[in-house]
Order: structure tokens, then C-alpha cells, then sequence
């Protein structure tokens, strides 16, 4: 009979809170009652931890027993919190000595057998441990290598309840597994293998330098899923804080690979046409899991035959990509995740999809039409390069001369980005992300020479005022990528000319 606590934490998108769990035991009837608002998952928990706990050979408290998860007012999802409650359960009610975990916090599902299994988003649960002063962390074995990225903080894995409770006791140690060689990184594909398509490659390197969202409109076999694959391998690497990002949505996502490290590379998420407006935003019961769009965060969100998407689906993806977060309505209110994505589009011009492009169409107008309304509005509206491909010249495939490579490309885009960031300097970080109103600042705005050409195409009624602004952001990484200070016209052209999506 007793109280005792043991520490876990609980995430609310990707941020952890430690949480306390106290258990009380008292003389009465035996019965087992878990309250601090625990959802669904979490009075399943009763029944696992009961069970793990008679298999792991422990004696279960014959009494009233209260277990409650502090603080009351924190949401609290998923089951990592079984180990926790285990072993605070034992302590107040079976003189399990906790000393040795007074300053550690215990994440981990059990299952029925005992078993430690993982959880989803140790990562970023450890994470918060470390920064709340956590100097200690007991996490399933299957994720003990997501956990020892987070420093300052002493990290030991658990099998099965029985060790956790041995190590307690004094009788056994928690694991601590040499490092997994991590999985080799899939090399990234490479621009070299792109021939001849000066467009499609032009397209890469300044959507990559601006970060601009892009639209590739090209019959079959035009290479825009080629290019689009490619646009990760020209982006530049994550920085700590954006691998640490990066990584923590995927272990939340639970699509982390066994003994992966830090991501850096800048991920890409290209989900299938048929997917859900879920499987792109997020959702799910429980601990909410990230979609492709947050799973893309810092990275590329491709979206291959985008005109086969329910209009829904795309709609559904305009905000998130506005505001570089999602925002899921839960039962117990909102849960939020990063979601700052460069979206890359590719299409066929029309439903047919002849390889000879427009000239071998035959679809009715009407047919094209329908199929073109669902790839304007306002999610097309944020598409600052909207061009045609045409297909490779066969001569470009047989043509031996050295096409250039990735790491080329790469190297412009450093220096291109970090030109507009000190231009901007602290307005927005690249040119895809200036505001509007900075863009027309006396300090920035272009002379009328130089927009010349998109005044022309505005007064002939061809060009929006949206479309006027995206020309000027395409207009400046022209400029950057060119290592001048300022767009002249015919950067203002080749901006232009960029978004001239013929197909109507
Ligand atoms: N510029 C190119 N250089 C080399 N191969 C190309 C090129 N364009 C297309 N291909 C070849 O054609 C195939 C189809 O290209 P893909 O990117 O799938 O076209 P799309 O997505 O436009 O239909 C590629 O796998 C590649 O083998
Ligand atoms: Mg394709
Ligand atoms: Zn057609």
C-alpha cells in the first residue's frame, strides 16, 4: 500500500511534455482506475498493463488502485505511458523500488506477454525530456537508436518489463545495444542522368533556389517525374535544427527506418493520386500521424499526376501550405504539425496522354477544359512556375557530352539562397516566401523598364496581378542564380516566359 510517480511525456503534435504518473493503492475492492483525461488508447492501457505485468512474473495489487496522469490538463495520447504505469503501479502497491528511475522518464507500450514494444515519436518525446532537464531515458529497444540523437541526455533500452523491473531490483541492467550501422542512404538521383531538357533542368535549379512551388505540364515520357525526383538531391542539406524537425514527424509517422539517424537530406513525399485527404494533411485516431505534407516538411511535396487528385484532396492542401503548418481538428482539441513544404506538380496537358503532346489530342474541348478548371484556383494560385515540356529530342539521348551533375547545381543554389536571404534579410528566407508588400517596397521595387514586359502581358488582360507577383519572385532567383543585384528585363522575361502554360 503506497503512493509512488515515475515520469513519462506526452506529445501534442511534435512537442513532448513530461508528465508525472502517480499510482495510489488502498485497502478495497481490487480495481484499477486511470483518470487525467485519458483517451480511448489509455483505458485499453488497464487491461496491457495488467496482463504484461502477471507475465512479466510481477504480483499485480490486490487493492484499489488509482493511477492518474498529471498534469490533468494535458492531453495524452497513444500508449507509451504502459511502462510508466507499470512500474508506478508496483512501486505503490508491491515495494518495487524506483530509486534508480527517480530521475529518468519511461516511455514504452507493453504488450500482453510483457514485452517492451515502440512507440511512435520517441524522438521528439526525448527531446523534450533533455530540454526539460531530464538527465535519464528508458525507451522500447526498437527505438533506441531515434533516441540517442537527442544529447544531454543518458539513454538505456528495455526489452520486456521483467528487465525494467530487474534493473530496479538490482538483478539485471538495461540494454544498452552498440549502434546499428545505419541503413545505407539511398544516393540521391542525380541531374546528370536528365539529357538534353534545358527547360526541365532550368526549372529544378530555380525552383530549388527560390523555392518555388512548380508545375510541370508535358506529354508521357516528357521526364517530369525524372526532374521532379531530382529537385531533393539539388536542395540544400538540413540544417540541425531542420533534421531534428525533419526526423521527429517521420518517428511520429513511425516511418522511420530501424537504426536510421538524422535526416538530412530534404525529404521527398510523393503520394499516389488516389490518397485521402488524410494520408496528405494527417489524422488518425490516437496519436495523430503526420501526412505527406508534414512528412515533407523542409523538403519536396510531389504531386505526379496531379490532375487525377479528387478536387478535394488538393484543396484541402491550400492552407497548410500557406501557413507551413497543419492544423488537425481532434476530439480533444487541435493538434498541430509543421508542414513547409515546396509542392512540385507534374500533368499530362490533357486526360488522353499521346505522347505527341497537344498535336496528337484528340479529346473534345469541353473534355480538356474539365480537366484543366481542376488545376487553376487557388492552390495553382501559389504556383509561381508553371511551364510545358516538351519531350527530349532523340539526338539530346545519344549526345555523349558530359550533362552536369547535381553537385554543380547544388552549389549555385547555396549561393543563390544565401544572396536572398541577406537581401530579405529577416523578411522571408527565400524567394517563394516574400511577401507581396515587401515585393512592391520602394527599397525593392523594380523600375518600370524592367517590368515592361509584365505590364504589356497585364494590359493585354493575360496576366493576373497574382501572376504579376510570382514573375517578380521567379524574376529575382534568375537574378540570384546570375550572382547581379538587381532583375533587368530579361530576367523579367525568362520569369514570364516561365510560367507560359499554353494548355487551356
Ligand atoms: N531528358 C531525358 N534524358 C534521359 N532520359 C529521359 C529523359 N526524359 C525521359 N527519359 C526517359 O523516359 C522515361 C520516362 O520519363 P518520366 O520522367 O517518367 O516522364 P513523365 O513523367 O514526363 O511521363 C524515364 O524513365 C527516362 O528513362
Ligand atoms: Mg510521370
Ligand atoms: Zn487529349
Amino acid at each position: 500500500m503506497g503512493y509512488a510517480m515515475v515520469r513519462s511525456v506526452a506529445l501534442h503534435g511534435v512537442v513532448g511534455e513530461v508528465i508525472v504518473v502517480e499510482a495510489d493503492v488502498a485497502p478495497g475492492l481490487p480495481s484499477l482506475v486511470v483518470s487525467g483525461l485519458p483517451d480511448a488508447a489509455l483505458s485499453e492501457a488497464r487491461d496491457r498493463v495488467r496482463a504484461a505485468v502477471h507475465n512479466s512474473g510481477a504480483y499485480w495489487p490486490q487493492q484499489r488502485i488509482t493511477v492518474n496522469l498529471l498534469p490533468a490538463h494535458v492531453r495524452k495520447h497513444g500508449s507509451g505511458f504502459d511502462a510508466a504505469v507499470a512500474i508506478a503501479v508496483l512501486a505503490a502497491g508491491a515495494d518495487l523500488p524506483i530509486g534508480r528511475l527517480a530521475d529518468a522518464v519511461v516511455l514504452g507500450e507493453l504488450g500482453l506477454d510483457g514485452t517492451v514494444r515502440p512507440v511512435r515519436g520517441v524522438l521528439p518525446a526525448v527531446l523534450a525530456a533533455s530540454r526539460a532537464g531530464v538527465s535519464f531515458a528508458v525507451v522500447p529497444l526498437a527505438n533506441v537508436t531515434e533516441a540517442r540523437l537527442v544529447p544531454d541526455i543518458e539513454v538505456r533500452a528495455a526489452d520486456c518489463l521483467g528487465r525494467i523491473i530487474g534493473y530496479l531490483y538490482g538483478s539485471q541492467t538495461l540494454l544498452n545495444p552498440a549502434a546499428e550501422r545505419p541503413p545505407p542512404e539511398a544516393s540521391a538521383l542525380d541531374l546528370a542522368d536528365v539529357l538534353g531538357q534545358e527547360r526541365g533542368r532550368r526549372v529544378i535549379e530555380l525552383a530549388a533556389a527560390g523555392r518555388h512551388h512548380v508545375a510541370m505540364f508535358g506529354p508521357p515520357g516528357a521526364g517530369k517525374t525524372m526532374l521532379a525526383a531530382r529537385l531533393p538531391g539539388v536542395l540544400p542539406p538540413l540544417d540541425d535544427q531542420e533534421a531534428i524537425e525533419v526526423t521527429a514527424l517521420h518517428s511520429i509517422a513511425g516511418t522511420l527506418a530501424p537504426g536510421s539517424t538524422l535526416m538530412r537530406r530534404a525529404p521527398i513525399q510523393a503520394p499516389h493520386h488516389t490518397a485521402s485527404v488524410a494520408a496528405l494533411v494527417g489524422g488518425g485516431s490516437g496519436l495523430a500521424k503526420p501526412g505527406a505534407i508534414s512528412l515533407a516538411h523542409h523538403g519536396v511535396l510531389f504531386l505526379d499526376e496531379c490532375a487525377e487528385f479528387a478536387s478535394g484532396v488538393l484543396d484541402a492542401l491550400r492552407q497548410p501550405l500557406e501557413q507551413g503548418q497543419v492544423r488537425l481538428r481532434r476530439t480533444y482539441g487541435e493538434t498541430v504539425y509543421p508542414a513547409r513544404a515546396q509542392l512540385v506538380m507534374a500533368a499530362n496537358p490533357c486526360p488522353c496522354a499521346r505522347p505527341g503532346g497537344r498535336q496528337m489530342c484528340q479529346c473534345p474541348s469541353i473534355v480538356r477544359r474539365r480537366y484543366h478548371a481542376r488545376l487553376s484556383g487557388p492552390l495553382m494560385d501559389r504556383v509561381d512556375i508553371q511551364v510545358d515540356l516538351d519531350p527530349v529530342r532523340s539526338a539530346a539521348l545519344l549526345d555523349t557530352e558530359q550533362v552536369e551533375p547535381s553537385s554543380v547545381v547544388a552549389e549555385r543554389v547555396v549561393e543563390a539562397r544565401e544572396a536572398a536571404r541577406e537581401r530579405w534579410s529577416g523578411l522571408a528566407k527565400t524567394n517563394g516566401e516574400v511577401p507581396a508588400a515587401v515585393l512592391r517596397d520602394r527599397k525593392f521595387r523594380l523600375s518600370r523598364a524592367v517590368l515592361h514586359p509584365l505590364t504589356v502581358e497585364m494590359d493585354r488582360g493575360r496576366l493576373s496581378a497574382r501572376g504579376f507577383e510570382r514573375s517578380v519572385r521567379v524574376a529575382w532567383t534568375i537574378t540570384d542564380l546570375d550572382g547581379r543585384e538587381r532583375p533587368v528585363a530579361g530576367d523579367v522575361c525568362e520569369a514570364l516566359e516561365l510560367r507560359s502554360r499554353t494548355v487551356r
